[in-house]
Formats: structure tokens, C-alpha cells, sequence
């Protein structure tokens, strides 16, 4: 009786293929699974000069409503752009780009101002405006605005702080 080979159709030709065809598909696999983590929101918003121009446009909305004027009021043209400059920073940074923010937290920035939930309603508000006047698409705009809400326990302050 002749001996029979284990794997009598698998020839050392199409070992090769096959092993060649795993890697390939392994390599296209690890680089599209790469690709996707590397594409941070920063980047998908535009990058810098986009956030800039988005904070810019937010930050006009905000001292342009009667509501919201108050906060700023009596803020030189230097202290507003130092707040543009910091609010660009953290969103740079919260987003995943190369800025480091290196701004007072938000609860030391904002408490005792008495900000309220209808003035975060109308931050907010601001900011969908601004994102949508800059086509910035929906993924993205929840993305953004997640970030954001995180930090309204530290901005808004707690109803019995308004009385
Ligand atoms: C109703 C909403 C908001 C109002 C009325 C408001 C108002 C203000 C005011 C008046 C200051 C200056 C405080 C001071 O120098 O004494 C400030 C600082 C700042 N705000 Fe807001 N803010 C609001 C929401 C936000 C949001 C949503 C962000 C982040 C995206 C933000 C980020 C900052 C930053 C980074 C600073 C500068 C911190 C620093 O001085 O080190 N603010 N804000």
C-alpha cells in the first residue's frame, strides 16, 4: 500500500498563494482599521484653522446675545482673545489635535458667574448655529457637542447659586 500525503492538493505553490493572500488581506485589514483610529475628530472638524473659525463665530454669537452679553461686559478686546485663544486650545486638544490647553479648569473659569441652564440653552444654541454656517455634518456636530456637555456640571451653576 502507497503511503498517502496528509494534505494531498495543498502543493507548496498554493501554500505560498494562500500565505501571501493572508498577509495581504491582514496588512489591508490592520491599515484600514489604523486609518479609521487615526482620523481624530480634529482632524474630521477640519483641523485648527476650522476650529478657530468655528470658535470665533461661536464666541461673536455669545457676546452678540442680549442674554449672554453680561458675562463679557467690561472684558477688554485682550481678554476676549485670550478666551477665544484658550476655548480654541481646549477644543484642539479635547479633540484630539496637537494643542495643549493650559487654561484655568472649567469650574475655576466659570464659578460665580451664575451661569444659568436657559444661558447653556442658549450657548448651546450658539453653537449648533456656528457648526451648521460651517457645514460641519452630523457625526461630527454630536461628537463636538458630546465633548462639550461633559463640561456643563462645571459651567453651569446649581439652580440654588441663582437665587
Ligand atoms: C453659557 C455659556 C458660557 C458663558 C456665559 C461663559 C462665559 C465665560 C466667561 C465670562 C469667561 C471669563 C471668566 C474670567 O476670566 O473670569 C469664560 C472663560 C472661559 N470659558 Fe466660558 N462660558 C460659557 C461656556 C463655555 C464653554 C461651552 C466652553 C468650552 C467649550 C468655555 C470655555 C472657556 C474657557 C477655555 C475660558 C478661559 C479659561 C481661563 O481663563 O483660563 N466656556 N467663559
Amino acid at each position: 500500500m502507497k503511503a498517502q500525503p496528509s494534505h494531498p492538493q495543498l502543493s507548496l505553490g498554493k501554500l505560498c498563494s494562500c500565505l501571501l493572500a493572508a498577509i495581504l488581506l491582514a496588512g489591508l485589514g490592520v491599515s484600514a482599521g489604523a486609518q479609521q483610529k487615526t482620523e481624530t475628530l480634529y482632524k474630521r472638524l477640519g483641523g485648527y484653522d476650522a476650529i478657530a473659525a468655528v470658535t470665533d463665530d461661536f464666541i461673536g454669537r455669545l457676546i452678540a446675545d442680549k442674554q449672554l452679553s453680561r458675562f463679557f461686559t467690561g472684558a477688554s478686546t485682550d481678554s476676549k482673545k485670550r478666551i477665544r485663544q484658550l476655548v480654541v486650545d481646549q477644543i484642539c486638544a479635547a479633540t484630539g489635535g496637537p494643542c495643549v490647553y493650559i487654561g484655568r479648569s472649567m469650574k475655576a473659569s466659570h464659578e460665580g458667574l451664575g451661569i444659568t441652564e436657559s444661558d447653556w440653552q442658549a450657548a448651546v444654541g450658539h453653537l449648533v448655529a456656528s457648526l451648521d454656517k460651517f457645514k460641519v455634518a452630523q457625526k461630527e456636530k454630536d461628537e463636538l457637542l458630546g465633548a462639550v456637555s461633559t463640561l456643563k456640571p462645571d459651567i453651569v451653576a446649581p439652580p440654588a447659586a441663582n437665587k
